[in-house]
C-alpha cells in the first residue's frame, strides 16, 4: 500500500488526491504572470517536477557525485550505488521482471533509435515488414524510415478511427508476415488509449514483436510490464514528474542479450583490442560513455513521489478531470470548438487537442497565453496524425496530478475570450 507525501494517506483509503497538498509540492507552479495564476497545462508535452526531485538532485550533487562504475573510491561506490538503486526503483515501478532489463538513455527518442538502430538493424532487411500505426510520434517513425532507406523492409500502417483511436479491425492482416509492430501506449495527441491486450495477442499469434512507446501512459497509468506482454518499451523520465535528460527502454532479456550493441564508448565493454573489442552484458551494453547519473537519481525520486500518490489514484484524478473538462469546454464554447479523440474519458488519457473554428493552434495558444494559461500549439511530432485528422496543428491541453478544476475553469475562459477576440 503506498503512503501519499502530500497528505499522508495510503491510496485505498483516499479515493481522491488532495492537490492542494500537491501543488506545495511544486514551486514553480506558486508564480504569477502578469498578474494572473499560471495555469500550467502542457504536461504531456514535459511536466513539472516536485521539490522532492530537485532535492534529490541537489544532495547527490551536494554529497555523493562521482562517475559510476568506474571508480574504487568511497565516494564513486555510493555514487555508483544511488545510480543502480535507481534502476530497480523503475523496475520496480513498472514491474519489469529484472532490473537488467531497464536501460538509461538520453530520452524516449533514444530509447526507440536504440530498438530500431540493435535489433531493426539486425533483424530486418529486404522483403520483410513492420507495422507501425497513424497515431505514432515522431519518435517511433523516423528511426524505422531510416532504417527502412537502408534495408529495404516495408512499413505498414495500422488506421485510425474518425474519434482519434487505433482501428484495430484489420490488424490481423497487416501483421500477416510481419516482425515487428510498433504502437503508442496512449496518443499524445488525441489521448487514445491503445488496446494493447489486443495488439500484443494479435502481434503473438503473428510471430511479430511489439514495441511500445509508453511515453503518455507511463507517467499517468499503472504499469505492469509483465501483465502487458509486449518486448519493447520506451519512456521517458521528464514527463512523469523527473528530469530531462534520461529516458528508458525496457527490453525483454532474452532479446537485449541477442541484440548488439547501438552506441560504442566507455563503460559498455569486456575487452577492446586493436582488432575489436567484446561488448559487456546487459544493461551496460547499452550505456555507452557517461551515463545520466543525477538524472537518474532524479527520476527515482520521481517515481517515488509517483508511488506515493498512487498511479491508481493519480489515474482516477485525470479522468475525472478529463469528463469535467469535456463537459465544461463543450458547454461553454459549443460548435466553436472541436475536441478530438474519443468522447468517453474512460478511452482517454488527460490530453485534449482542440480546434477553435479555423483560428490556427499558434494564435489560440499565444491568446491563452495572455491569461497565463500555458497549452501547446503545432503538429506535436505527429504529422501523419495531423494528415488523418485534415489539421496542420492543434492547441493542446494536458493535465497532471497537480491540475484541478480552477485550471479547467481558467482554460474555458481564456477559450472564450479568444473565440470572442476572433469574433466567431
Ligand atoms: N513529445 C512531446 C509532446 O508531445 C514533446 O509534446
Amino acid at each position: 500500500m503506498s503512503t501519499d507525501p502530500a497528505n499522508g494517506t495510503s491510496d485505498a483509503e483516499s479515493p481522491s488526491i488532495d492537490i492542494g497538498a500537491i501543488r506545495k509540492d511544486f514551486p514553480i507552479l506558486d508564480q504569477q504572470q502578469d498578474g494572473k495564476r499560471l495555469v500550467f497545462l502542457d504536461s504531456a508535452g514535459s511536466s513539472q517536477r516536485p521539490r522532492q526531485v530537485i532535492e534529490a538532485m541537489n544532495e547527490l550533487y551536494y554529497h555523493d557525485y562521482a562517475n559510476v562504475h568506474r571508480g574504487v573510491y568511497q565516494l564513486a561506490e555510493r555514487a555508483t550505488s544511488r545510480y543502480e538503486q535507481a534502476r530497480h526503483t523503475v523496475a520496480r515501478f513498472v514491474n519489469a521482471a529484472s532490473p537488467d532489463e531497464i536501460v538509461f538513455t538520453k530520452n524516449a527518442t533514444e530509447a526507440l533509435n536504440l530498438v530500431a538502430g540493435s535489433w531493426g538493424r539486425a533483424n530486418l532487411g529486404d522483403g520483410d515488414a513492420i507495422v507501425l500505426s497513424l497515431l505514432e510520434h515522431h519518435a517511433n517513425i523516423v528511426p524505422w524510415h531510416m532504417l527502412a532507406a537502408e534495408k529495404g523492409f516495408e512499413i505498414r500502417w495500422i488506421p485510425i478511427t474518425g474519434d482519434g483511436q487505433l482501428d484495430l479491425t484489420d490488424l490481423d492482416r497487416l501483421l500477416d508476415g510481419a516482425k515487428l509492430c510498433g504502437v503508442t501506449a496512449m496518443s499524445n495527441v488525441t489521448g487514445a488509449l491503445t488496446d494493447l491486450d489486443h495488439v500484443v495477442a494479435s502481434a503473438k499469434a503473428a510471430g511479430a514483436l511489439v514495441a511500445v512507446d509508453a511515453c503518455q501512459s507511463v507517467p499517468h497509468l499503472p504499469t505492469d510490464l509483465q501483465a502487458m506482454g509486449a518486448d519493447f518499451v520506451a519512456f521517458s523520465g521528464h514527463k512523469m514528474l523527473g528530469p530531462s535528460g534520461i529516458g528508458v527502454l525496457w527490453g525483454r532479456r532474452e532479446l537485449l542479450d541477442a541484440m548488439p550493441p547501438f552506441l560504442g564508448g566507455g563503460g559498455m565493454i569486456l575487452n577492446v583490442t586493436t582488432d575489436g573489442f567484446v561488448p559487456d552484458g546487459v544493461p551496460a551494453k547499452f550505456e555507452a560513455g557517461t551515463p545520466p547519473i543525477a538524472e537518474a537519481v532524479g527520476l527515482a525520486a520521481a517515481v517515488e513521489y509517483l508511488e506515493g500518490v498512487g498511479m491508481e489514484a493519480i489515474r482516477r484524478h485525470e479522468v475525472e478531470l478529463t469528463a469535467y473538462a469535456l463537459r465544461k469546454l463543450t458547454d461553454d464554447l459549443g460548435d466553436a470548438l472541436t475536441i478530438h479523440g474519443p468522447a468517453e474519458p474512460a478511452a482517454r488519457g488527460g490530453v485534449l487537442s482542440i480546434a477553435l473554428e479555423d483560428v490556427h493552434a499558434h494564435d489560440v495558444s499565444q491568446i491563452l497565453d495572455t491569461d497565463a494559461v500555458c497549452i501547446r500549439p503545432g503538429h506535436h511530432c505527429a504529422k501523419p496524425l495531423m494528415k488523418e485528422l485534415g489539421v496542420p496543428a492543434t492547441a493542446r491541453a494536458s493535465f497532471y496530478l497537480y491540475n484541478d478544476v480552477d485550471d479547467v475553469d481558467a482554460l474555458s475562459s481564456a477559450l472564450v475570450k479568444a473565440r470572442d477576440f476572433f469574433a466567431l
